[in-house]
């Protein structure tokens, strides 16, 4: 019962400020049966009018919509047999969670005992069976959160797409959910599209995520491609922390490696396998700060301390190559190791990384 879902070359145009701006820039998409791919960017890149498209609340300027190779672009939203969970969930309050549920199928039409079973199925899948005859200003954030699935789960839609569903509940309950959905996505083999600019979120929730940053996509991967190879600064900064340092690619090994040259200091390190850049060019060498190390290794440059945050468990130096025209600091997260020291600022010293922990990228 799981669907595809393809969007072809779909465009969307508003008009902000009496100028037109494409929201959405021709975005191709293809989304496999039973598949959770998340939508992941900053406030404003898109994610919500591109899905917005896919439910049929908003039509796209252009391009297709495909659900099983069927296209559904003109088909209006009710007929196209999707389920969406909004960020605000608006249960109705004067009704009982059960006819909350059970809302839909009422529509529908369907008979007392059918209605009577799917709504108990839906409540017993998000683990809700005792609270059918509460009213949901008696139940908390999070329980009311997972009402509103089962409210959508109960019709059986072809395709599961949620906005943000929790970003109104506090930050353990956000943990707890994103298990929970994952396990009811799961569980039931539902294409699922999932919305969010929480970057743990769709990490650690996703089969793939599409990055996306002024209405274009940036890459699309799983949450591993994604941090082990990005394929532009964008997505390097964005997904985790990184460090972008600024270089040239002097050569490429046979073995996939490339010599960059920083500060005049040449480093040895991956090659980016989405978008790397030719032997000459400007280039960024991404490294993350905790893959940068005060000890001996294979790797190194020169920096300098600029500033140090003492974080407990770890210290995060702050560093500067000398003699560069480096725009912001470096940092380099090192555990702390009960009984030393912190390194005064203004101190010289190595940065080691391991070549596999380095990422060579286009600039
Ligand atoms: N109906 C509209 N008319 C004009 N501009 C719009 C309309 N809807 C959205 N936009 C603009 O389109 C852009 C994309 O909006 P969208 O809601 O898709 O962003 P988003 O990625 O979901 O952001 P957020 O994370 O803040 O929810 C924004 O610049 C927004 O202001
Ligand atoms: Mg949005």
């Amino acid at each position: 019962m799981s669907v595809s879902l393809s969007l072809k070359n779909i465009c969307r145009r508003f008009i902000k400020d009496n100028e037109e701006f494409l929201a959405v820039n021709n975005v191709n998409l293809d989304v496999q049966p039973g598949e959770f791919l998340t939508f992941l960017g900053p406030s404003g890149c898109g994610k919500t009018t591109t899905l917005r498209m896919i439910a049929g609340f908003e039509t796209p300027s252009s391009g297709q919509i495909l659900v099983d190779g069927v296209d559904i672009t003109n088909v209006p939203a009710n007929e196209r047999g999707l389920g969406f969970v909004f960020q605000n969930y608006a249960l109705f309050p004067h009704m009982t969670i059960f006819d909350n549920v059970a809302y839909g199928l009422k529509i529908r039409g369907e008979s007392k005992d059918t209605m009577a079973t799917k709504v108990r199925e839906a409540l017993a899948l998000v683990g809700l069976t005792k609270a059918e005859q509460r009213y949901p200003s008696q139940l908390s954030g999070g329980e009311q959160q997972r009402v509103a699935l089962a409210r959508v789960l109960v019709l059986r839609p072809k395709l599961l797409l949620m906005d943000e569903p929790l970003s109104n509940l506090d930050a353990k309950l956000r943990l707890h959910m994103r298990t929970e959905i994952r396990r009811i996505q799961q569980k039931l083999g539902i294409t699922c599209l999932y919305v969010t600019h929480d970057q743990k979120e769709a990490l650690t929730m996703s089969d793939r995520i599409m990055v996306m940053h002024g209405g274009k996509i940036e890459q699309i991967g799983t949450p591993m491609q994604l941090y082990e190879d990005p394929a532009t600064p964008f997505v390097a900064d964005f997904i985790g922390q990184a460090n972008l340092i600024e270089g040239r690619l002097e050569a490429v090994q046979a073995d996939g490696y490339g010599i960059i040259s920083v500060s005049g200091q040449k480093l040895r390190a991956r090659m980016g396998k989405q978008n790397p850049p030719a032997v000459g060019e400007n280039a960024y060498l991404v490294v993350r700060p905790e893959n940068l190390h005060l000890q001996a290794g294979s790797e190194s440059f020169t920096v300098q301390i600029v500033n140090r945050l003492f974080e407990g468990d770890r210290i995060d130096y702050h560093v500067q190559i000398p003699n560069s025209n480096q725009t912001k600091p470096y940092s380099m997260s090192v555990p702390f190791l009960p009984g030393t020291g912190l390194i005064d600022v203004g101190t010289e010293l190595k940065a080691t990384f391991t070549p596999d922990a380095g990422v060579i990228i286009k600039r």
